[in-house]
């Protein structure tokens, strides 16, 4: 019987057979032969994933000067039933991935229909013919408790899988270069070591040509621009390595108005990756404390951010919502820490404030599960068996993305005390954390089991018509600044709801306006970090 794998829109494609693999074989030896004619390099991008996916198409779209395409670009992605559909559809020109810039799209059907320099494919062998291979492949950090980053592991698997088969077909001229988040000391002291011994079983002697290399890809409405126009950092295990991928970035990148920094060793690149997100984790951990201060004192943490970061060395701050998600912010701390105890071997413990950051930012979300309890509280309601709305299931704004977002938390401990929940996501088609919650984001790695009563959340599907979702809800939780959720009108909301409802803003969403109106209608209101709502609140009472 054959498998399938289904594109989030439902469509079904058929798992490939033995025999298509052969077949696939001479289609790319026949498409590679006619493009190397024509001067091009073949650029094999592995993984077809948020990053590479991108990627590839940034690649396939660069030109010399004369304006001539200069690579062709093979992506490659594995034939399991979760990701297959990839590739069918990337090679009828359509974007794997959903984000709110329009590029994305554009760029991908220019490359497959007009300039056809773009492929995806799903066999290994496809790596014999690339003069280059981009690893865009993930490196997840299991955690194996909620809040306690350091009881956790580095799951190196799909990278050092794909580091094998990489080493067991490439030309000893090819140069690998990787792009995944690492653990510091990855490239040099676990892919180095595979890839020569991979080609040492093949007889051949040379030094591998390796580098690392950086994605700091931000999926949203500047997603290709933060691929192709944005500096990069990168270096080589050796001068030849090196050599070669500054040559590299500079021919796909826009390396003129943001040229690259060059670093001495491939730990220093991985590492430099680490510390940026690490950097970034804790400055939005540290205002965590400051949100529950604000809460509890009256004081609107949003507008005393915006009166800091008017000052330019401060203009960086940022208010960190409902938790903070996203791929690499909370797993990228964990691989540095497990980096140091087990690919550099110390026994020692150096990281205070690096762990301490991704465990506040981690379970900052179960807050919300609070504050929408105590606003049902305050208007009579109990939680359990209310109805609570949760608008935006993606970790940030304007992407369908909902890898660890806060959303899902909130849902979860919610669910756990008795709501009833439903959702809202204009970009987000399936939260496979609740449909498939036994395989996301791996087997037995559900979020679900740190918290009782969840089966039912299996059937958690995502609303797209907001009137819809509204209607008689109890609750409604603003949880992700999406472009959609700016400009709801309170009188609207109230009137979907059929009546007063429980408002809780967890990321300065709603203007004092808003939070005034939301009084005036009967509803209540909380935030994160928002203190100055009792004020607003007395105000409209005392008006009355
Ligand atoms: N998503 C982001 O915003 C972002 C930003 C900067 C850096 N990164 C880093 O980039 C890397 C990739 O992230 P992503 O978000 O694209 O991950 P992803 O999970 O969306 O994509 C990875 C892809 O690789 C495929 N894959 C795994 N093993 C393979 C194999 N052996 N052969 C072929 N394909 C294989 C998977 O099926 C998947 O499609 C990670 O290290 C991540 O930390 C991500």
């Amino acid at each position: 019987m054959s498998k399938y794998s289904i594109s989030p829109t439902g469509e079904k494609f058929p798992l490939p057979e033995q025999e298509d693999y052969s077949r696939e074989f001479k289609r790319l030896e026949e498409v590679v032969k006619n493009q190397r004619a024509s001067g091009r390099e073949i650029v094999l991008v592995m993984g077809l994933g948020f990053v590479g996916a991108v990627m590839a198409a940034v690649v396939a779209d660069a030109t010399d000067e004369k304006g001539n395409p200069t690579k062709f670009v093979i992506g490659m992605q594995r034939p399991s039933t979760r990701s297959f559909w990839k590739i069918p559809l990337l090679n009828r020109g359509i974007s794997p991935v959903s984000s709110e810039d329009p590029k994305v799209p554009l760029l991908i059907d220019r490359c497959v229909n007009e300039k056809r320099t773009l492929t995806a494919t799903f066999i290994y062998d496809a790596l014999k013919l690339a003069d280059v291979v981009v690893v865009d492949v993930q490196c997840d950090y299991l955690k194996e408790s909620l809040g306690n980053v350091r009881n956790g592991h580095a799951d190196m698997e799909a990278l050092e899988e794909s580091l094998e088969i990489i080493g067991q077909n490439i030309s000893p001229r090819t140069l690998v270069l990787i792009e995944t988040t690492v653990a510091p000391g990855t490239t040099e002291q676990v892919a180095y070591p595979i890839i020569k011994k991979m080609l040492r079983k093949r007889g051949i002697e040379s030094e591998p040509l390796l580098a690392h290399s950086y994605e700091r890809v931000m999926p949203g409405r500047n997603y290709v621009a933060s691929i192709r126009d944005f500096w990069r950092v990168c270096s080589g295990v050796n001068d030849e390595s090196t050599q070669k991928v500054v040559k590299f970035l500079n021919e796909v990148l826009n390396t003129e108005k943001f040229p690259l920094t060059v670093l001495d060793r491939p730990i220093e690149s991985e590492t430099a990756k680490i510390v940026e997100n690490s950097f970034r984790a804790t400055i939005l951990a540290f205002l965590d404390e400051w949100s529950h201060f604000s809460e509890q004192n009256g004081v609107d943490l949003i507008k005393v951010i915006n009166a800091i970061k008017v000052r330019p060395t401060h203009s960086n701050m940022i208010f960190p919502g409902p938790g903070i998600g996203g791929y690499c912010l909370p797993k990228d701390g964990g691989l540095g820490l497990w980096a140091y105890r087990h690919i550099h071997g110390f026994e020692d413990d150096i990281f205070k404030i690096t762990p301490l950051a991704v465990d506040i930012n981690d379970t900052r979300s179960l807050h919300v599960a609070q504050l929408t309890r105590d606003a049902l509280r305050n208007m009579g309601r109990p939680i359990a068996s209310a109805e609570i709305l949760v608008l935006g299931a993606s970790y940030r704004e304007d992407v369908g993305d909902t890898r660890y977002s806060g959303s899902e938390l909130i849902v979860r401990r919610l669910t756990e005390m008795g709501a009833e929940l439903r959702v809202h996501d204009p970009y987000v088609l399936h939260w496979w954390e609740f449909e498939k919650q036994d395989e996301y984001p791996a087997s037995s790695h559900s979020l679900k089991r740190f918290f009782r009563g969840q089966e039912k959340l299996k059937d958690l599907r995502v609303e797209q018509d907001l009137k819809k979702a509204l209607h008689g809800a109890d609750a409604v939780i603003f949880a992700v600044r999406h472009k959609h959720y700016l400009s709801l009108d309170p009188d609207e909301i109230v009137k979907y709801a059929n009546g007063p409802i429980a408002v809780i803003d967890c990321f300065g969403i709603l203007d004092d306006e808003k939070i005034k109106r939301y009084f005036q209608l009967g509803c209540e209101v909380k935030g994160l970090g928002r203190g100055h709502v009792k004020r607003i609140k007395d105000r409209v009472r005392e008006a009355k």
